[in-house]
């Protein structure tokens, strides 16, 4: 079975760790302040997660998840995440993360800075346009009429349909936005962010995206 490296333990890495625990994956989650910290979460999680460092957790995963606020993305590790899918929650929020020329110039993507800051992972976006409270909350099992649907993207075939598998696990239908430099149509402040949407939904608003 899949084990899952988590770097973040915030919002949304803590929420992934649980509803990846409750599916039976294994875990290992890091944060900034160090392994000892999480033990509160470790307690809750249970036997199937281990808190370790930013490293052990890439080194565990088989598939990492960066949830870290985006002016951290170069703290990522990238020798032990060499060929391994990686999946990018992150969003730049000006406010918080600094000025990123390239992002504010609209030149590049975010999980395009975390593509290159990782050349040799395959990144995907995923989980980007939730709120982390509705992410064990909002699924549904497939084929009910108003599913919500999430978006991926990514230049690897491989990790978007991880990330589309992945998804359905918690109850999502997927639309594939297409490789990561078309990814900013699922950026913030544009219509598909963080709004409930039906697959069709979400198609039509990524087409309504602007730049
Ligand atoms: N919150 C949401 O609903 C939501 C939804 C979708 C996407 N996102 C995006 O997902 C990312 C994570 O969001 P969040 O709300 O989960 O953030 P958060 O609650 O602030 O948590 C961030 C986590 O990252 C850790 N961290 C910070 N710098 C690090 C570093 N250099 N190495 C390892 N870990 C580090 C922090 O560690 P400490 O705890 O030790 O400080 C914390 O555990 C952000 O880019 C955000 O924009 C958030």
């Amino acid at each position: 079975m899949t084990r899952f490296g988590i770097i973040g333990a915030g919002h949304i890495g803590s929420t992934l760790a649980r509803g990846l625990v409750d599916r039976g994956y294994d875990v290992t989650i890091s944060n900034s302040r160090g392994p000892e910290s999480l033990a509160p979460l470790i307690a809750e999680l249970g036997e199937r997660a281990t808190a370790g460092t930013a490293a052990d957790a890439a080194a565990f995963g088989d598939v990492v998840i960066v949830t870290v606020p985006l002016k951290a993305y170069q703290d990522v590790p990238v020798a032990p995440l060499a060929g391994k899918i990686v999946l990018d929650t992150n969003n730049y929020y000006w406010e918080r993360d600094g000025r990123i020329p390239s992002l504010d110039e609209k030149v590049a993507t975010t999980s395009g800075l975390l593509q290159e800051h990782l050349p040799e992972s395959k990144v995907a976006k995923a989980f980007n346009h939730i709120t982390s409270s509705q992410i064990l909350t909002d699924g549904r099992p497939a084929g009910t009429a108003d599913r919500r649907a999430l978006a991926t993207a990514g230049d690897s075939d491989e990790a978007t349909a991880f990330v589309t598998a992945l998804y359905d696990e918690f109850g999502f239908d997927t639309v594939n936005v297409g490789p990561l430099e078309d990814s900013w149509r699922v950026e913030r402040d544009q219509p598909a962010y963080v709004v409930r949407q039906t697959r069709d939904e979400l198609v039509d608003n990524l087409a309504l995206a602007t730049r």
